[in-house]
């Protein structure tokens, strides 16, 4: 791997402690980064090198499993620290000055709110930095909805073309995400089961245990919906039923994604009334009510749950329901896409299932129906499992950051797909907005409201909890 810059801006934040110093640092140790340049990390906070990496050596490296002290004093040599205030065109010529100008890589990465992104890129601009050799990398939540998404997408666009933009979506650094491609396209036996006349229905749930944290000030004016169902949710769902590439290259994967979320059935006020579920969490047992969280608005109406049931206009989807669902302080954490598959010739309530965990382990197990084991030809329902856990599964940031390195854009949403999914999630929000459909509650702790349950129950389906 060639030489690389990175200049990080939001250095002293939370994403860049918990996961992109460990991810880098993972990167280093695991011998991916052989030739590391500069790291410069940049902030608000008026601190010298040495202050900024007391802060990083206590804040970051609880994160990272068996960190080697030596390795992280080789990693930690490299790094500079610089305070900068987005909005001042001067500061960024310090920025410049810092960096090696025979550098031919340089990864610039935005772990900051997206209302600074373009002042930002405007100001590397400015001195240069928008160059051939510059990618740039921008977190989620980009935008609140189609248009703030669109006007952020086409003023960068003034700075930096679509090659050099990588919108990073965590979830695709996933082992289970990425192993998905490989079982879709290398399995003919999934191949060939994948379309409507083999599935009756496909779910995908992420729920967590934890509630907002320290984050209520975030979460309150974002919500479920826009926080894990435009961007992590949409992905999994267009992973899972786009055509599969013949190559599994970037420009296919994405286009391919593409097609599938321009295909979402688009949803109006009816359906959003019986399609749509949004719940919040009520206190329960030692778990407080969303509400009395820190930094949440007085009667606020955001939803910590979302559940909803996604028809494709796709024809190899005819009548093939996606019912997905996520939520904040649910009864366990996992993440999971499961894939009913029909039964034509018995009509069996209890077909066949592929289920792919993404968390906690990486998993595909394939539910079966086998014979009980004695005199008798009762069966049981009984799992093939494939545990595809190890120590050498990447880390999400670790991976992705190797790949904007190595100028890889495979597992990056272009902006397109980020429009299509909030053309999709709009009405939802503006349904929401103007109250027409209610805001209802579950359990901290439960498994979410009962309305959920309604929701796929009417359809004689149900949810796999586990
Ligand atoms: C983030 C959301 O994108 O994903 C968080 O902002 C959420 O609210 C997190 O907790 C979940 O990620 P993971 O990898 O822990 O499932």
């Amino acid at each position: 791997m060639q030489s690389f810059d990175f200049i990080l801006f939001g250095a002293t934040g939370d994403l860049a402690m918990r996961k992109i110093f460990p991810s880098l640092y993972q990167a280093y140790a695991d011998g991916f980064l052989p030739h590391i340049g500069k790291v410069i990390a940049t902030g608000r906070s008026l601190l010298n090198v040495d202050e900024f990496k007391d802060k990083m050596s206590h804040k970051s490296k609880i994160h990272i499993k068996n960190c080697d002290d030596k390795k992280w004093e080789e990693f930690t040599h490299n790094i500079d620290y610089l305070s900068i205030n987005l909005n001042e065109t001067k500061d960024f010529e310090l920025l410049k000055e810092k960096i090696n100008s025979e550098s031919k890589n340089i990864v610039i990465y935005f772990s900051v709110s997206p209302e600074f992104f373009i002042k930002a890129c405007k100001n590397l601009a400015s001195v240069g930095l928008n160059d051939e050799r510059v990618k740039i990398i921008l977190e989620k939540p980009l935008g609140m909805d189609l248009k703030s998404c669109q006007a952020i997408n086409n003023e960068i666009a003034q700075y930096y073309n679509e090659k050099q933009i990588y919108r990073i979506d965590h979830y695709l650094g996933k082992e289970s995400i990425q192993n998905l491609l490989i079982l879709r396209r290398f399995n003919p036996i999934f191949t060939s089961l994948w379309k409507k006349d083999y599935i009756d229905y496909v779910e995908i749930s992420v729920f967590e245990t934890l509630g907002v944290e320290s984050r209520g000030e975030f979460y309150d004016s974002t919500g479920a919906l826009r926080d894990m169902i435009q961007n992590h949710i949409l992905q999994i769902l267009s992973l899972v039923a786009m055509k599969i590439p013949d190559t599994l290259d970037a420009d296919s994967i994405r286009s391919a994604k593409l097609q599938l979320l321009r295909n979402l059935k688009p949803l109006d006020d009816e359906n959003i009334k019986t399609n749509v579920i949004r719940a919040q969490y009520s206190q329960s047992g030692e778990f407080k009510a969303y509400l009395n969280e820190d930094n949440i608005k007085e009667n606020s109406q955001t939803e910590t749950f979302v559940a909803i049931k996604v028809e494709l206009l796709d024809e190899n989807w005819k009548n093939v329901p996606f019912y997905i669902r996520t939520g904040k302080r649910m009864a366990n954490s996992f993440a999971q896409i499961v894939i009913y598959f029909k039964d034509q010739q018995y009509q069996d309530i209890h077909p066949n299932k592929l289920i792919i965990r993404l968390q906690p382990e990486n998993q595909i197990s394939l539910n079966l129906k086998v014979k009980k084991i004695g005199k008798t030809m009762d069966y049981e329902e009984n799992n093939l499992i494939l545990n595809l856990n190890s120590t050498l599964v990447m880390q999400p940031y670790e991976r992705l950051i190797l790949d904007v390195i190595e100028g890889n854009q495979a597992s990056f949403n272009h902006k397109e797909e980020l429009e299509a999914a909030w053309a999709w999630i709009d009405p939802i929000l503006e349904n929401w907005k103007n109250n027409k459909t209610p805001l209802y509650s579950y359990f901290a702790g439960s498994w979410g409201p009962k309305e959920s349950f309604d929701l796929i129950q009417k359809d004689q389906r149900e949810w796999y909890n586990a």
